[in-house]
């Protein structure tokens, strides 16, 4: 009979640097056969141009996110993406009755983190995260900033309190990555860890001191093809 509802995870892309780790969870995520709502800040657009020189429009989202994700082409992969703007609060996922699975912030700026945290809903984004606290659904937010000052430091306290799964974009060097997009992709992969959606974006911890290393040499990466 009818088709199987869809429920996707929405992607919050705020605008810190580290845009790599949006693109690299969108992609692992569909990889993964899921289904993506994406929102991008206003303040997104400066960095994902800043990052890529992309820059992204709300009228060509679909060609911008291919061009951002390298999937351009007839079959872009991008069908089971679902876009909204930052300014539509009457966008499907700012309803908790909308099917989401769950949210994924990635980057979050100090700005996003401290909006979740008291609730402002400033942007859709915000709303959105706000939601998913109220439903009880899964909230990451991946933070990334350096230093941290003691109100961000408050913040995050706040959001871990609310449930949320505090994620710090701080790349981990012992599953052997070595170049930028390893390391970017450790971030990624240990954000789909925080909801159990399942990838090959690191090699994992296997209680053997530089086995990681040696398996990244000899094996010639963990990834999919065409990645
Ligand atoms: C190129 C660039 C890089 C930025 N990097 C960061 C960052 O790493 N972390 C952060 O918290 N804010 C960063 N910002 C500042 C945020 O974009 C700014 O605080 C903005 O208001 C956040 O809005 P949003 O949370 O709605 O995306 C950066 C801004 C620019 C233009």
């Amino acid at each position: 009979m009818g088709t199987a509802k869809r429920q996707p995870w929405v992607v919050g892309v705020s605008g810190a640097s580290g845009t790599p780790y949006a693109a690299s969870v969108i992609r692992a995520l569909l990889a993964a056969g899921e289904a993506v709502d994406l929102i991008v800040s206003r303040a997104a657009r400066l960095t994902i141009l800043d990052e890529t020189g992309i820059s992204f429009r709300d009228a060509h989202w679909r060609a911008d996110l291919a061009a951002w994700l390298g999937t351009e082409g007839p079959d872009d992969g991008l069908d089971g993406v679902r876009y909204w703007p930052a300014g539509d609060f009457a966008a499907g996922p700012s309803s908790g009755s909308y099917p989401a699975k769950g949210m994924l912030v990635v980057p979050a700026t100090t700005g996003a983190v401290a909006g979740i945290a008291l609730g402002l809903s400033k942007d859709l984004l915000q709303r959105v995260a706000s939601v998913t606290l109220k439903e009880r659904r899964p909230l990451v937010v991946c933070v990334r900033e350096t230093p941290l000052n003691g109100v961000t430091l408050k913040h995050l306290v706040e959001l871990d309190a609310q449930g949320a799964v505090v994620l710090p974009a701080s790349p981990g060097f012992y599953a052997g990555g070595s170049t930028a997009r390893e390391l970017v992709d450790f971030v990624a992969g240990r954000v789909l860890d925080a909801v159990d959606v399942p990838h090959s974006l690191y090699l994992r911890w296997e209680g053997e001191l530089g086995a990681a290393a040696r398996r990244a040499d000899g094996s010639g990466g963990v990834r999919p093809e065409g990645e």
